[in-house]
């Protein structure tokens, strides 16, 4: 089966093969898909003829959002500590804790229902590709079947024993490092494609970082890190170094990370939410781009420290605080993201990328900051069925 969506006021492609400037925008356009891939993009006068079509009415076509950042695997909430945080009190690391004992508690099943829910809400706003991260298991058991469970759901499941030191090692950090490196990697690497490590005060420092993500790279996976959160320190030249994907976070850059990040291969994620959320200052986006590293938007979608599951809500906060325009946030939010998850098929509406694509109730994309708080997803292919 073919389909024709014809009559798209305004189409982002992210390839400046099919149009103007890093986005690849293209007015009038038109794009026939053929199973689960794009089969021909163009100007809609073109198009050749498909057995089904849809009239965008003039609307904002756009490569799905790929969410590369999340922590989706967990039961319970952290409302209180939100509050408290609301009411003055600072984030730290020590709250997944709460998090961990409440997903040891769950059930598979509820931690499966969990999961669906929170991507269907994704789906909802226009994401089709998400990184789903273990991290509230700490323990050999609870980390595989995190990410078990997260593999039945994507391919991008990323493996974070070393988010924080697990409650039975809390004096033994060293043991709680050997655990992560060891009989724990073993156990998770069958379903992880990614290693992950909060390299952070009051989590792991660089040497713990560094055992972590070079074990996860001798047992296959790819390495990214969560990098420069709280505290400038050594996470994103860790990541630089070790040729991971992605540095994850960005807050708090020294001159020197961001000459690594512009020299190396190492895409900086940055994560507006969890600043909202935390009441932190934002990474600077603007200092990154202008030094020439490559940016991706993600929601680092978590009950601790940023409860949202909205690619259009940080996309909006990155435009208005972080100095991005919305064509270099719209990027982040779909290419970048696919940058960040070294893929080539996602993030972009080209012939023979997946067909993954947003319609939105808007004639341009730059109406996701414009119109910031408003739902504006019409329609979203995934693999070329219509899901929303
Ligand atoms: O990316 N920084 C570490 N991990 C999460 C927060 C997890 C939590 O607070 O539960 C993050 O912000
Ligand atoms: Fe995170």
């Amino acid at each position: 089966m073919s389909l024709l969506i014809s009559n798209i006021g305004s189409l982002v492609t992210n390839d400046p093969a099919f149009g103007t400037g890093p986005l690849g925008l293209l007015a009038d356009a038109a794009v026939v898909v053929e199973g689960d891939r794009i089969a021909w993009v163009g100007e809609a006068a073109a198009a050749p003829a498909a057995d089904e079509s849809v009239d965008a009415g003039g609307r904002a076509l756009l490569p799905g959002f790929v969410d590369s950042h999340s922590h989706l695997v967990f039961a319970g909430d952290r409302t209180a500590e939100f509050n408290a945080r609301m009411s003055g009190q600072s984030y730290t690391a020590g709250g997944i804790r709460t998090t961990v004992a409440a997903t040891r508690a769950a059930s598979d099943a509820e931690l499966n229902a969990n999961l669906t829910r929170y991507l269907a809400e994704m789906l909802r706003q226009g994401t089709t590709t998400v990184e789903v991260k273990s991290g509230y298991g700490l323990s050999t058991a609870d980390e595989a079947r995190s990410l078990r469970i997260a593999s039945g759901h994507t391919a991008e499941t990323t493996y974070l024993g070393a988010h924080v030191v697990g409650p039975e090692y809390a004096d033994d950090p060293a043991g709680y490092v050997e655990l992560v490196t060891g009989e724990m990697l073993a156990a998770c690497a069958p379903h992880a494609r990614w290693v992950d490590v909060f390299c952070e005060r009051g989590a792991f420092d660089g040497d713990q970082a560094r055992a972590v993500l070079t074990a996860g790279i001798a047992a296959g996976l790819l390495p990214r890190v969560h990098a420069n959160q709280l505290t400038q320190g050594p996470g994103v030249r860790l990541a630089v170094e070790l040729g991971a994907a992605s540095a994850d976070h960005c807050t708090h850059l020294s001159d020197a990370d961001v000459a690594a990040l512009a020299d190396g291969d190492t895409v900086a994620t940055l994560l507006p939410g969890a600043e909202f959320s935390t009441r932190a200052p934002y990474p600077d986006a603007r200092r990154l781009l202008d030094a020439g590293a490559r940016v991706a938007l993600s929601t680092d979608c978590n009950p601790g420290s940023s409860f949202t599951s909205s690619m259009p809500f940080c996309l909006a906060v990155a435009v208005r605080e972080m100095g991005m325009t919305p064509d270099e946030a719209v990027h982040a939010a779909t290419a970048g993201g696919a940058l960040a998850l070294r893929r080539t098929d996602v993030g972009r509406v080209a012939p023979g990328a997946r067909a993954d694509l947003q319609l939105l109730d808007a004639p341009s994309h730059v109406h996701l900051a414009y119109r910031p708080g408003v739902p504006l997803t019409a329609a979203v292919w995934q693999g070329g069925v219509r899901r929303v």
